[in-house]
């Protein structure tokens, strides 16, 4: 059962490896699924700091009989690079094959989702569910691993409660059969979204493995939030999934405050505008003007973010044509600012309730 792991620190400390590559920066965007699609990405990756990014879950089995929805969503192009396509199932030959076709399709690296506490994805035995049976979750990792040549990797919640906080074994056992990285949001299955990140959780798991790279994950908004985590955890990387909706400048600034430039500088309200144009642009390059209907989701952001009025904020949640949208900008153009407000985390619908019923 004992491989060599597919990844290792690299001579030059500064730089972080995954497997065969060399990650462009310690910062990673976390996946966001119907958020962190490949317009998103792109524009994201367009100002600078960004390293791995990953596409949305996608169901195996959806993958390997080529459903345009699932082929939609690992859509990349030559600039979203480097990437990992995640997938998820509960059935481990699913997985393997799905690796494999990913592989043979020319994606560079292969995400297993071990965190997802959604209903639908853990009754199958997907998703957080894996984090429930330490030989089954090692047997399928390793099965993946055996399978593929690229890097794999995987993406998981420290434990399914606060009684069984199985990260550290799970990651150790991981490594041991060839896992390449492993990203770690510091919350249970229990948890969700809500209560506190452990970063003592995130530290043990750190401490656990001898050479790959845990990515800590979880919570980081801000330059000052990146940093903690490294510090408390000594994570080698950091993810971060709603902080880049947040303000998808924290991967630019992240590298600022790298090359010693502390002092984060804001984006004007010309720049902010710019990314939302860009954002839209890059959407209707794929989507054609489906893409105003997939960009209405993200007008409560833009709104937020810019200050624009209730009423014009509205429109950017309703409009249906390239011509309402460039007059939208246009007033954007004048009246941000308009209104008073701070971007609440809130605006990233996560589910609630109690969590069984997801
Ligand atoms: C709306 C939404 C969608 C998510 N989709 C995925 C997903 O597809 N795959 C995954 O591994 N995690 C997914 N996550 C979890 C995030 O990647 C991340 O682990 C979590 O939000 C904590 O990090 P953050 O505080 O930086 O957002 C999702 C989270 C949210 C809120």
């Amino acid at each position: 059962m004992m491989t060599a792991p597919q990844s290792v620190r690299s001579a030059n400390s500064d730089e972080l490896q995954i497997g065969s590559r060399t990650m462009p920066s310690r910062y990673f965007l976390s996946p966001l699924a119907g958020y962190t699609h490949l317009a998103f990405r792109t524009a994201v990756r367009e100002l600078g700091g960004l390293g791995l990014a990953t596409t949305d879950l996608v169901q195996a089995t959806m993958l390997l009989s080529g459903r345009p929805k699932s082929l939609e969503l690992i859509a990349t192009s030559p600039g979203d690079h480097p990437l990992s396509v995640q997938i998820f199932s509960g059935n481990r030959d699913e997985l393997v094959r799905a690796a494999q076709w990913l592989e043979a399709h020319g994606y560079e690296g292969v995400d297993l989702n071990m965190g997802c506490p959604m209903a639908k994805v853990n009754g199958q035995g997907g998703g957080a569910r894996l984090l429930c049976d330490a030989d089954n979750a090692r047997d399928t990792v390793a099965a993946v691993v055996e399978a593929v040549s690229v890097p794999v990797t995987v993406k998981m919640r420290i434990g399914w409660d606060g009684e069984h906080i199985t990260a550290p074994l799970l990651a150790r056992r991981f490594e041991q059969v060839g896992a390449a990285a492993i990203t770690l949001h510091g919350r249970t299955r229990q948890q969700g979204f809500g209560g506190s990140v452990n970063f003592e959780a995130i530290r043990e798991t750190v401490a656990a493995v001898e050479r790959i790279p845990i990515i800590g994950n979880g919570d980081v908004r801000t330059v000052a939030d990146a940093r903690h985590m490294q510090d408390v955890t000594g994570c080698a990387a950091v993810a971060i999934g709603r902080g880049a909706m947040l303000d998808p400048w924290i991967f630019s600034k992240l590298a600022d405050a790298e090359r010693g430039n502390e002092t984060p500088v804001e984006p004007t309200a010309g720049e902010q505008i710019g990314f939302l144009v860009r954002h839209f642009t890059l959407m209707c390059r794929q989507h054609g003007e489906y893409g105003c209907t997939l960009f209405r989701k993200f007008a409560g952001w833009y709104g937020a973010r810019l200050g624009i009025p209730e009423d014009l904020e509205d429109r950017l949640r309703r409009f249906t044509s390239f011509n309402e949208f460039d007059d939208i900008v246009s007033q954007i153009h004048r009246r941000h600012g308009e209104r008073k407000t701070s971007v609440p985390t809130a605006l990233v619908k996560v589910p609630n309730g109690p969590n069984e019923r997801w």
